[in-house]
């Protein structure tokens, strides 16, 4: 759409469709062609997704699978009965935070009491286990006494969004580092016991029972509350992942037949054996080169918050090097890796101010630009981001097309919880992502709920769900 947008505007401010602009226009074309995927491809990588989820899913499969298909131990979507007070923690992104959560039953309502938020500076991300976990009991600790809630022993969710193996709801063992982190001694190990470790070095506080939650799960039980027909969580922001309610039976690698449980399919990692070497661009291999995990989350670093500017840099780096862009002049600061943050995106594809947001920000990282040069770079934010809602689109259809399969439906009628920045902030994301999803999935009925605050309520919330099945269970 913002090509023909675009084409129509260079015929306005230079003289005419045959002149240097129109083989201009097609030069670039040529260059963005990589990242326009066809329905036909989206509908092929979505198949290849499924034959992974069940991979996945296998028993014996598992291990050798790139989407890791995590049990979550999860058994239950909320029922509107749960209540009492939670701490949550959040462990993410580049900030962590401490949540005091209220769960009301009469209002069917999660309430946040209060929250703090802790910077976690670059050296702690990327320095010892030891040392995180000791900010985050020190944060905790800080917490607990601002809100006099020292003494008291609330039960604590903790929303550790990261790929863990799950072996209980409170043992939850690092597969690895994702999103720009990796602090030694950490994967491999059981991340409930080292918060545990941290508190007991301190010594001057405890905690009682700790619930360990992804993100996407969080997310999907925070929405739960509100719409107890939303069965799938989903985060497009610094990283991408979704879960959703697998039927047990297929669950191959826990005990047990009878219901479902919350599976978090790590999607992010998809593509991580080379199956999508026919999709990913140069620039996507240049991407994957230069970060801190090589090799590792290859379906993210094509869609989430903390690869799409850096893509789009490249793009436009590509084509000033061609000379199709600011005259064959990069700047200093276009040369720099991370220049080109991707919130500008969001800011240049706004409808309105999107083409003076762009001249602010090419301005901004010193470029010589013309409005050519303008239109030009919102076209490669374009094209960027919208083929990162289409291929969450193929994934999240892979999601309600089976759900739909595994219950025998003709028909599903589904909610997704939905968060993250991209997802938020973007203006067109969201009804990209819907409309790819319709032709994706045309037997499914999608809903789309943003969580307010999911991963902070919905940690809270799956250890309220965790407490009422363990009270049901003892009164049966
Ligand atoms: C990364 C993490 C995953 C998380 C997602 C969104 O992909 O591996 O666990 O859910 O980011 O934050």
């Amino acid at each position: 759409m913002l090509a023909a947008w675009w084409f129509r505007l260079c015929l306005q401010v230079n003289q005419g469709p045959f002149g240097s602009e129109l083989s201009l226009t097609l030069q670039v074309q040529k260059h963005l062609e990589p990242f326009r995927l066809s329905l036909e491809k989206l509908q092929d990588v979505s198949a290849r997704l499924r034959k992974d989820m069940i991979r996945g899913l296998g028993k014996h499969s598992h291990h050798r699978a790139s989407v890791k298909m995590l049990p979550t131990f999860v058994r239950a979507t909320p029922d509107g009965t749960e209540k009492g007070d939670f701490l949550a923690l959040d462990l993410g992104g580049t900030n962590f935070r401490v949540l005091h959560v209220r769960v009301l039953e009469e209002e069917q309502r999660v309430l946040k009491m209060d929250s703090q938020i802790c910077a976690i500076p670059q050296d702690i991300m990327l320095g010892t286990g030891e040392k995180l976990f000791d900010h985050i009991a020190a944060c905790l600790a800080e917490f607990l006494d601002s809100q006099k809630l020292r003494g008291q022993t609330l039960p604590l969710g903790f929303t550790f969004s990261f790929p863990c193996e799950q072996k209980e709801i409170d043992k939850s063992i690092l597969i690895r580092w994702t999103k720009g982190f990796n602090c030694s001694g950490v994967e491999g190990e059981d991340v409930v016991n080292l918060l545990k470790e941290a508190i007991h070095r301190r010594g001057d506080y405890d905690i009682s029972s700790v619930a360990m939650v992804n993100d996407t799960v969080g997310t999907m039980m925070s929405c739960g509350y509100r719409d107890q027909s939303c069965e799938i969580g989903m985060i497009i922001g610094t990283g991408t992942n979704a879960c959703y309610m697998e039927e047990m039976k297929n669950v191959k690698r826990v005990e047990g037949e009878d219901g479902r449980m919350c599976i978090n399919t790590e999607w992010g990692g998809f593509g991580d054996d080379g199956c999508l070497k026919d999709v990913l661009t140069e620039f996507d291999e240049e991407v994957d080169k230069t970060s801190i995990n090589p090799g590792v989350h290859t379906f993210e670093k094509m869609i989430s918050g903390m690869y799409l500017g850096e893509i789009v840099r490249l793009v436009l780096l590509k084509l000033t090097e061609e000379k199709l862009l600011f005259r064959g002049c990069p700047s200093e600061a276009l040369l720099t890796p991370g220049s080109f943050e991707t919130r500008f995106i969001s800011e240049i594809e706004e409808p309105d101010s999107g083409l003076e947001n762009a001249k602010k920000i090419l301005t901004k990282l010193d470029l010589d630009w013309d409005l050519v040069d303008a239109c030009v770079a919102r076209l490669v934010c374009d094209t960027v981001s919208s083929r990162s809602a289409r291929l969450c689109a193929a994934a999240l259809a892979t999601i309600v097309n089976r759900i739909r399969i595994n219950r025998g439906l003709d028909h599903l009628k589904t909610t997704v919880g939905v968060d993250g920045t991209v997802y938020r902030k973007h203006p067109n994301f969201s009804d990209e992502l819907q409309a790819a999803v319709r032709l994706l999935a045309p037997k499914c009925d999608v809903t789309f709920l943003i969580s307010e605050d999911g991963s902070g309520k919905g940690a809270a919330m799956v250890t309220a769900v965790a407490q009422r099945l363990a009270l049901q269970s003892l009164c049966v």
